[in-house]
């Protein structure tokens, strides 16, 4: 497998690019507009094909390459299908694999952080987008955030997976790149948590100022990126 985790400085994403072999099909998860060039140019170097560039939820303090990617390589443009970007080519559904090559990635409903997030899923590792960050999890007091359902993905589906399991997220602002579900398990002060109510409350309770370029980046990311919305 081809695997890159590429870092946008200004918002800390994280974007992925994934392949099976050289020469084969390319995948990129949450790819950032300013980015758009050198993505377009490691694919290249890389021998690679763009099929598909897909976003794990509409980002809010970003704006996504997904139209920009779409116009360059002609490669589809993948979100979930409660997203209210219409612009996209693919609308994901839990339990659907998507396919680049001989990689097949699961497909996980994981809402709470937005109700349109989503997680993906390859044997040894997961990308867990806003929903699971490297000790902390992604915020719930917008864009239809919920924090009940955010510990339903967390509890429900992302932490019964193997505690060897990869975890792959859509940002870090620590420095960290990777960590595992049984490290987030033990060491994540927000899931040290005795149930959902106490859970809700916890993530209720905090107070966050919005991110600088939200009112400009959830319009532009239902456009996938692309000026008009
Ligand atoms: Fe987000």
């Amino acid at each position: 497998m081809i695997f890159r985790q590429l870092f946008d400085h200004e918002s800390s994403t994280y974007t992925y690019l994934l392949a099976d072999r050289k020469g084969g099909e390319a995948l990129l998860i949450d790819p950032v507009l300013e980015q758009t060039d050198k993505y377009v140019r490691l694919v290249e170097e890389l021998g690679l094909r763009l099929v598909m560039a897909v976003d794990t939820h509409i980002h809010a303090d970003h704006v996504t390459a997904l139209g920009a990617l779409r116009d360059h390589t002609g490669c589809a443009t993948a979100m979930g299908e409660q997203t209210k970007a219409d612009c996209v080519s693919l609308r994901l559904r839990d339990g659907e694999r998507v396919r680049i090559d001989d990689l097949a990635l699961e497909v996980l409903y994981t809402p709470g952080h937005t109700d349109d997030s989503y997680s993906l899923l390859l044997p040894d590792r997961v990308f867990t987008g806003d929903t699971l960050l490297i000790r902390g999890t992604g915020r719930t007091d917008f864009q239809n955030g919920d924090p009940a359902a955010q510990y339903d993905s967390l509890f429900g589906r992302l932490l019964r997976l193997p505690d060897d399991t990869f975890v792959y997220p859509a940002h870090d602002y620590n420095g960290m790149t990777v960590s595992t579900i049984g490290e987030e398990k033990a060491h994540n002060p927000r899931l040290q948590v005795r149930g959902k109510q106490e859970y809700v409350e916890l993530m209720n309770g905090l107070v966050l100022s919005s991110p600088r370029l939200m009112d400009v980046a959830v319009p532009a990311n239902r456009a996938c990126g692309r000026k008009s919305a």
